[in-house]
């Protein structure tokens, strides 16, 4: 080669073990001028450093690298300082707690230096040889570390003759400075190693986009995957039967609810004529639904135990009944969520349900089809009268009505005594209600001598309901 056309500079871009092997290998040649190792995380390692609590960001199914990883704006002029990055770079691993390697450490492992231990190894082991080989190669020095390559341009025109020479664009944090520094470096060559296992991809099914937005966090990518702990009497479908399918899968045997489902699109290596023991198998899926179901090629489901229980948009209980029962789960209640007498009709809420769990109950609920008709006709009330559908107001008679519901279910106690009896909404609990405005304000009690009628606040009836401070 030409002394002009020498390649004097190279920089490599990745410091995981590809990185590492070219750092190796080009310090070898006792050739170059100048090596340079641009490594974004602070440290060695590349796929095989930790990252135990990973940001999970939103991944839109079908959404290639470009468009999920959209390159940073890079300052018009350089050096530059600008407020640190904020965007989603994808920098974080998708290595999970008990991951070892899955290639014996003969093969695995550079020709120059054996793996500590082996066939197969934790998965620290990698990542400490990857940053000890860098040690070992004296091309620890190489590094530049916690530094993003933002940007490779040719620096002349590809159809010049002369010899092609590039630019990087580099950006790194700056802790004394809280910002981010950047700046622009020339090299005669650049490898690139910078992995390919930073994006993930989720591809695109009918429904799945529209799935995840309504049930944030219930479908998420093997790279953000930590521990079959997260997933303790969950239920789960594991979509893939490659070497992270099949990892996780196994591991959720052990934690999720049985069986664990595992969608297969073709034969894996791992899968005999059986599945595994607590693992079905099932084709890939066809659709995702809203109302949670999840449709496989061959028309079975897989329904979801649960749903949400507040609709945030219209701020209501979704599918209730009488504002403490759910109508598709009838072992399950909430006690406390309407806008009305507090501590007094969590009681009578509390009294009825104990007494409609012990099937002691005087009154049965009503059937399905009257609760539904219960929500409908709330409904319609509530945006007729532009009310909040969980506000039952106290001068209407309202909750009254709705405390009586609950003494009509709960009954009377056991003649042998037990369970306990709605209490009565005596004549004066009813007057400290009504007359609640005579009370001295809260806060202002006189150090607590009753107070005297001339102490009393007398106030403008309001348009609004007695307790709707409440
Ligand atoms: C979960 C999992 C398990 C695996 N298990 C095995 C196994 O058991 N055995 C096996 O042989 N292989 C396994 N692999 C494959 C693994 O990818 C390789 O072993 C190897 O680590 C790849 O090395 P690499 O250097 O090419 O990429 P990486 O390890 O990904 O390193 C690339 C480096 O480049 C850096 N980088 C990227 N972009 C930039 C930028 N713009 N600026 C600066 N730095 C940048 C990254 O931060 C990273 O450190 C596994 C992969 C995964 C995902
Ligand atoms: N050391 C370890 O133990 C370990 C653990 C995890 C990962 N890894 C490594 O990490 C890398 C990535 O592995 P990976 O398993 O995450 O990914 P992968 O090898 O790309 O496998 C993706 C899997 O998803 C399946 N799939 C894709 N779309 C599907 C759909 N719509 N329905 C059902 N299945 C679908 C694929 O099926 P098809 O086969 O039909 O395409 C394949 O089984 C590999 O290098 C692997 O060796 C290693």
């Amino acid at each position: 080669m030409a002394t002009e056309n020498r390649i004097r500079s190279v920089a490599i871009i990745g410091a995981g073990a590809a990185g590492a092997a070219a750092a190796a290998a080009f310090k070898a040649e006792d050739y170059f001028e100048q090596i340079r190792v641009f490594e974004r995380r602070g440290t060695a390692g590349g796929t095989w450093i930790y990252d135990p609590d990973p940001h999970v960001p939103s991944i839109r199914p079908g959404g290639l690298p470009a468009d999920l990883d959209k390159p940073l704006e890079i300052p018009t002029t350089l050096p530059a300082t600008t407020s640190p990055n904020q965007q989603e770079r994808f920098v974080q691993t998708p290595i999970y707690d008990t991951l070892t390697t899955n290639v014996p450490a003969i093969a695995m492992s550079f020709s120059d230096s054996p793996f500590p231990y082996g066939p197969f190894v934790p998965h620290h082991v990698p990542r400490q040889y990857i940053e000890n080989y860098f040690s070992k190669q004296r091309t620890d020095d190489f590094l530049s570390l916690n530094t993003t390559v933002e940007d490779v341009s040719l620096l002349s025109s590809p159809r010049s003759k002369g010899p092609q020479r590039w630019k990087l664009t580099l950006r790194k944090y700056d802790p004394s400075k809280l910002a981010d520094v950047w700046w622009e470096e020339k090299f005669d060559a650049v490898i690139l190693a910078n992995g390919h296992y930073s994006i993930p991809w989720i591809p695109e099914v009918t429904g799945l986009a529209a799935y995840m937005e309504k049930f944030p966090g219930r479908v998420i990518h093997s790279k953000y995957y930590r521990s079959s702990r997260h997933f303790a009497n969950k239920k789960a479908v594991i979509i893939g039967n490659s070497a992270s399918g099949h990892d996780i899968t196994t591991g959720l045997v052990s934690t999720a609810q049985l069986p664990v489902y595992q969608s297969r699109r073709s034969l894996g290596r791992w899968d005999g004529d059986e599945p595994l023991s607590g693992v079905q198998w099932k084709p890939i899926i066809k659709e995702f639904k809203l109302d949670g179901t999840i449709v496989f090629d061959d028309g079975t489901v897989f329904k979801v135990n649960g749903r949400p229980l507040w609709d945030y948009e219209s701020n209501k209980l979704i599918k209730s009944y009488w504002h403490t029962f759910l109508q598709d789960f009838p072992r399950l209640a909430i006690v406390g969520i309407p806008r009305v007498l507090t501590f007094r009709s969590f009681e009578y809420q509390a009294v009825a349900l104990a007494r409609l769990f012990s099937g002691r109950n005087a009154l049965s609920l009503p059937s399905l089809r009257e609760q539904e008709r219960w929500e409908k006709e709330r409904d319609e009330k509530s945006k007729r009268e532009h009310l909040k559908f969980h506000d039952i107001r106290w001068e209407t008679g309202e909750t009254m009505n709705w405390l009586d519901g609950f003494f009509q279910i709960a009954g009377l106690g056991r003649l042998t005594g037990e369970g306990r009896i709605p209490p009565a909404m005596t004549k004066d609990l009813i007057w400290a209600i009504e007359n609640i405005k005579k009370y001295p304000e809260p806060g202002n009690q006189n150090n607590g001598k009753k107070a005297e009628a001339d102490e009393w606040v007398v106030v403008n009836r309001s348009t609004k309901d007695l307790l709707h401070f409440i």
